[in-house]
């Protein structure tokens, strides 16, 4: 084995070089077992960047877009067998099986790391293995956390380096400090004189591991998204969920925005959606026309660290430096903000490849282009479409672009002390029962109608889509820890806290008759964030109801859209038998979490279920109850 040292114009990392002692161990011990061809210790630079980039499309891996339509741009292509994340193979490794609870997968942690080691004894043959120091969060902030990902894929090293801080300047600051090992391999070693395949992965086997209670991360197989880039799903929000439960704060699948009213307020706001169900959107949104002098900003677009402030409020960061967002649907109408985002310096995946060498996915343009080579490098035409059903690109493929880049970000993203929130929106994916907006009645209120969210499934992760799973807090994947104690800590935070946020519930997704949306939603969604923050504020408008506060038509402000009164009714209205369905459901998921769920919920859920039963059900012809 050899070590790489430097290439030409990078700034040279040497293992030798490395003063931090468990890093220095820790790349030895992984070296030994896993037996790649090389090391090589990123230093984070633009040169390093365009030489992996250059390199990789030279294998194959990559393929450079027109530089005039997408300058510094890329597009890969993965293995069919690896497009999202596998949730049936991530795994929580604590000690004791209760700890991880029962929405998580669970191995005991010496068993898992035998599997692992026969696994991973010599995986990195044949490759390079990249040792990538990274911060969550900005260097140096108080907030922020620093990892080591040692990986033997490239396309990780350059995704990495957008999504978050990397080199020379983490290990500086990382000093003799500690670290959370992020450990990654493909899985697919290269036997001398074998030929590479454009994106190696392993078929067969993947593990999505995560060790508590030692701070570490190890993942088998998979080259994609959040299974590959460790610092996102695995770091961010299964590990940090998990410390935030033991050191007083909370670490959320959340987007972060700031909205200026007209009289130059602004109002923090996170907001809490499942994999795939508009976050990002929402994090970008372009007020409508006919709602002059609103303007959002984006602090972040999935994940959310927000600690107590000694003021009693909480304060959100943005541990991620880059935006992994789903390409599908995102056009200049829905999300003008992220097109110019990913206008340059972007690496996609999974789209498909225009013949003038530009990037295309279904919804960016109402009618496709009349030849492409589709996500799986094969010809396609709308015609071969409509045949075969095939889509041009994967259902979730992806950006990864600079956060840097959006014309929305706000100025204070990278403040390290982060932004003060003043609202959580909860919401997931609902065609029928869930109204537009509500307010619960207070924060315990709002942490039931959060941990008992249900969101149809998307292509965001390997399996069905389209089917009503609970996904509490749109955290079902992602928390590191039993969920009953996931939800007995936000009820400790709004305790704890002085001056907690008001929460909030959404429904963007809900149907017609017609089975088309009711709701406009995207940039009119302004409509309901600004009714949300009256209310904040200590305004707007409302009807009590079973659930909590609903706007009537005339406390939304529907100035340049035609959405009657009742459109409106379908859309917040509540109907007794759906709702005494759906408690029904939400007790699949609190049975299962029994053993330690907070006793606040059994109160909560039999004051709903009665509040239910005493309901007529005038509201199915559209008439709101007056109830309380
Ligand atoms: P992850 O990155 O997987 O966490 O997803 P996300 O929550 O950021 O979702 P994103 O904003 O990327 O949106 C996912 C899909 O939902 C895209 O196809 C969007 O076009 C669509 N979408 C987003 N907002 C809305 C909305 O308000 N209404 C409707 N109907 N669709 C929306
Ligand atoms: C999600 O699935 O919520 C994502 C994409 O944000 S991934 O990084 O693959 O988890
Ligand atoms: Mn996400």
């Amino acid at each position: 084995m050899q070590t790489i040292t430097s290439s030409a114009k990078t700034d040279k990392i040497t293992l030798d070089s490395i003063s931090n002692p468990q890093l220095k161990i820790w790349i030895n011990e992984v070296a030994k077992l896993t037996t790649p061809k090389d090391i090589y210790i990123c230093d984070g630079s633009d040169a390093e960047y365009s030489r992996l980039c250059d390199e990789m499309v030279d294998s194959g891996t990559m393929i450079r877009l027109n530089r005039s339509k997408r300058p510094g741009s890329f597009l890969a292509r993965s293995d069919a067998s690896d497009v999202a994340r596998v949730e049936d193979r991530t795994f929580i490794c604590t000690r004791n099986k209760g700890d991880a609870g029962p929405n998580n997968n669970w191995t005991d942690p010496a068993q898992m790391k035998e599997t692992l080691n026969d696994l991973m004894q010599g995986c990195m043959s044949g490759r390079t293995m990249y040792v990538i120091p990274f911060s969550m969060g900005p260097i140096g902030s108080p907030i922020s956390q620093i990892g080591v990902e040692i990986s033997d894929s490239p396309y990780v090293v350059v995704n990495m380096r957008i999504m978050t801080r990397i080199g020379k300047r983490v290990l500086d600051t990382l000093g003799n400090g500690d670290f959370v090992k992020c450990l990654h391999t493909i899985g697919a070693p290269l036997r001398p004189g074998q030929k590479d395949v454009a994106w190696p992965c392993n078929k067969d086997t993947k593990y999505i591991t995560h060790f508590p209670e030692e701070r570490q991360v190890i993942s088998y197989g998979s080259g994609y998204g959040g299974n590959a880039l460790l610092g996102k799903k695995c770091f961010a929000l299964r590990l940090a969920s998990y410390m935030g439960k033991q050191e007083g704060w909370l670490a959320e699948h959340m987007l972060i925005l700031g909205a200026e009213s007209p009289s130059g307020e602004k109002t923090y706001v996170t907001a809490a959606f499942p994999s795939a169900c508009g976050k990002t959107n929402f994090a970008m949104l372009i007020p409508p026309p006919a709602m002059k002098g609103w303007k959002i900003t984006t602090i972040g677009d999935d994940i959310a660290w927000i600690k107590p402030g000694k003021d009693g409020r909480l304060y959100a960061i943005n541990p991620e430096a880059g935006y992994f967002g789903v390409a599908p649907g995102t056009s200049l109408r829905t999300n003008e903000n992220a097109i110019k985002t990913i206008a340059q310096n972007t690496i996609f995946t999974n789209v498909a490849l225009t013949d003038d060498g530009d990037v295309w996915w279904e919804g960016l343009s109402d009618t496709p282009p009349a030849h492409m080579i589709d996500w799986q490098g094969n010809d396609w035409t709308p015609e071969i479409g409509q045949k075969t059903g095939k889509k041009a690109a994967h259902p979730n493929a992806r950006f990864t672009a600079p956060a840097s880049q959006c014309p929305s970000v706000d100025p204070s993203w990278e403040s390290p002390e982060g932004v003060p929130i003043s609202a959580m929106i909860f919401g997931g994916r609902r065609a029928t029962t869930v109204p537009l907006v509500v307010e619960p009645r207070d924060w315990d209120n709002g942490v039931y109608w959060a941990a008992t969210i249900g969101s149809e499934t998307t292509a965001a992760a390997i399996g069905a889509t389209g089917q009503v799973r609970r996904d509490p807090f749109a955290m079902l994947p992602f928390c590191g820890y039993h969920m009953g104690d996931y939800f007995q800590h936000w009820l400790n935070m709004g305790k704890n806290v002085k001056n907690p946020p008001k929460l909030f519930g959404v429904n963007w997704f809900r149907k017609g008759a017609d089975g088309k949306f009711m709701w406009p939603g995207y940039g009119d969604n302004m409509r309901v964030l600004e009714w949300i923050i009256k209310r904040v504020h200590g305004k707007g408008g409302s009807t009590e109801t079973e659930i909590g506060s609903i706007p009537n038509h005339k406390d939304l402000n529907f100035d340049g859209l035609n959405f009657s009164e009742v459109q409106y009714k379908e859309a917040t209205k509540l109907d007794r038998d759906e709702w005494l369905t759906e408690l029904k459901l939400q007790d699949e998921l609190l049975d299962k979490l029994k053993d330690r769920l907070p006793k606040k919920f059994f109160e909560i859920r039999q004051a709903l279920q009665s509040r239910f039963e005493t309901k007529s059900n005038s509201s199915k012809t559209g008439s709101m109850n007056v109830m309380i």
